[in-house]
């Protein structure tokens, strides 16, 4: 656990103190997938994501939908228009190839194809470009050096079809610059444009409950965490100095707002929740952990049972002597 901890320390330490620059390396993706259910129907859906973050959608109707305020980047309408259209001219035509070569290439309907393609930015300006195709979710060709490549060496499909798509030089000469040229410059400038949005730090609210019973005599502990930004955080149960072994974690699921939910489990014996405490420590915090002990729970159990016993025995005492009197 200890070894777990300490890069993750380091982590959340770097990340405390950046100055202006970004110290992470940054992708920019577009998730595109196809499912094929015959011969004349195919729905897309398309996304583009900068790391975790989507920044762009499309409409039913095929139109993109900038999702943030500064998913523009610097680029002109015009260099955004042109891309788009070849998106879109790419979205009509490689289901037509698709279909058209399906019995050929041995696709059986229905399948899925996936595409994933970006580019990755790494703090000492080094760049890497990527482009993927999985069928039935296995990767199975990609793109590299103007060509196509299969992925996996003895699959004649992917052999078949990387030697069709390769012909298509002007194609692969417009998706190379795109992917070399283009989305590192893209990549760039959204982070230059959002930097105060990507670089806001926002403080988590923190709150425990319990989850549905694991067995006889055990409780789950569930300490909630929400609202904070950037994601990179550290949520633990413990006990004294002591991190439990048990503690689960859940993903780190994102809010409507852009921040971000995490749920920290511990299963434990009924009997052995005393002084145990959940810690969350982030970069907004400023190094002031947030502790939430479960002992709360019973203090004000505890409260409220003396809260309600002090008036019943006082008013039996009461009932008694008036009693006495009559
Ligand atoms: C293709 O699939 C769609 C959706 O399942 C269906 O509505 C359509 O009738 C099918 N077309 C053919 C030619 O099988
Ligand atoms: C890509 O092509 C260049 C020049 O054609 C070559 O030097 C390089 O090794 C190639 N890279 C890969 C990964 O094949
Ligand atoms: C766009 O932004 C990038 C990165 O922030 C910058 O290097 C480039 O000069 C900008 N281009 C224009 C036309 O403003």
């Amino acid at each position: 656990m200890l070894f777990l901890q300490i890069p993750l320390l380091a982590v959340l330490l770097t990340a405390g103190d950046n100055d202006d620059a970004f110290q992470e390396e940054f992708t920019f993706k577009l998730i595109h997938s196809s499912s094929f259910y015959n011969h004349s129907w195919v729905k897309s859906r398309n996304s583009l994501w900068l790391g975790d973050l989507q920044t762009h959608g499309w409409d039913t109707f095929g139109r993109v939908i900038f999702l943030r305020p500064w998913s523009h980047g610097n680029f002109s309408k015009e260099e955004i228009n042109k891309l788009i259209e070849f998106h879109r001219l790419f979205s009509i035509e490689m289901p037509h190839e698709l279909h058209r070569h399906a019995s050929q290439w041995q696709l059986k309907y229905p399948f899925d194809i996936q595409i994933i393609a970006g580019c990755e930015l790494h703090p000492g300006e080094g760049k890497v470009v990527f482009l993927q195709v999985a069928y039935q979710g296995t990767e199975f060709l990609h793109f590299q050096n103007n060509s196509w490549w299969p992925s996996v060496q003895d699959e004649i499909k992917a052999q078949l079809m990387c030697r069709r798509i390769s012909q298509y030089h002007i194609a692969n000469k417009i998706i190379q610059r795109i992917l070399s040229d283009t989305c590192p410059r893209f990549l760039s400038s959204i982070l230059d444009a959002g930097k105060f949005d990507l670089q806001r730090e926002v403080k988590p609210e923190a709150w425990l409950s319990t989850g549905p019973n694991p067995g006889p005599d055990r409780q789950m502990l569930v300490c909630h965490v929400s609202g904070f930004h950037p994601k990179p955080i550290w949520v633990k149960w413990m006990r004294g100095e002591q991190v439990q072994q048990g503690t689960q974690q859940s993903g780190i699921l994102p809010n409507a707002d852009g921040t971000w939910y995490l749920q920290v489990f511990l299963d434990v014996e009924a009997t052995e929740t005393s002084g145990l405490y959940c810690r969350v420590r982030h970069s907004s915090l400023g190094g002031q952990d947030i502790l939430l002990y479960l002992e709360h729970h019973h203090n004000s159990v505890g409260w409220i049972i003396l809260a309600v016993m002090v008036p019943l025995v006082l008013l039996t005492a009461l009932a008694f002597w008036l009693r006495k009197r009559w």
